[in-house]
């Protein structure tokens, strides 16, 4: 009878075990980069996916565009998109209230150091946009801007 119990016992630690093991490696593998709604400003440089800023396809003419904002600049400062391709922006600021706009469309943000901030957007026209900071951010805000080019 005792044997029967410590079976019991056995099997339940197994169970628990194998769950604790199941919902960890769930976790981690379901918390992809771009969900991110935090990040260190003094580690924007390593933290993912903003130590590879830039566009990345990810999928049948959709990207995401990550950009790191700085006193006074976009990083990257010019990128060239598809047109008709679906844009998710993903942007963080290194050190002040920083604004993304993209004249001429309804593209708008605060971005804020410490917050992850995104927006998507469809570019079906094809042009020069201009990406503005729409935030004062100091004696240079009114150059900080990058280009966005749809062809
Ligand atoms: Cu950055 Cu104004």
């Amino acid at each position: 009878k005792l044997e029967k119990v410590w079976l019991i016992i056995g099997v339940i630690t197994l169970i628990a075990f194998l769950t604790t093991v199941g919902i960890q490696a769930f976790a981690s593998g379901h918390a992809p980069p771009s969900d991110l709604t935090k990040v260190d400003p003094e580690k924007v440089d390593e933290t993912p996916p903003f130590n590879e800023p830039g566009l990345k396809k990810v999928g049948e003419n959709e990207y995401e565009l990550v950009m790191v904002l700085q006193s006074f600049g976009f990083t990257p400062n010019k990128v060239e998109i598809p047109h008709g391709s679906t844009v998710k922006f993903i942007v963080t600021s290194k050190d002040v209230v920083h604004g993304f706009e993209i004249a001429g469309t309804r593209v708008n943000m605060m971005v804020t150091p410490g917050h992850v901030n995104s927006m998507t957007y469809t570019f079906e026209e094809k042009g020069e946009y201009l990406i503005l900071c729409n935030e004062y951010c100091g004696i240079g805000h009114h150059m900080m801007s990058a280009e966005l080019e749809v062809k």
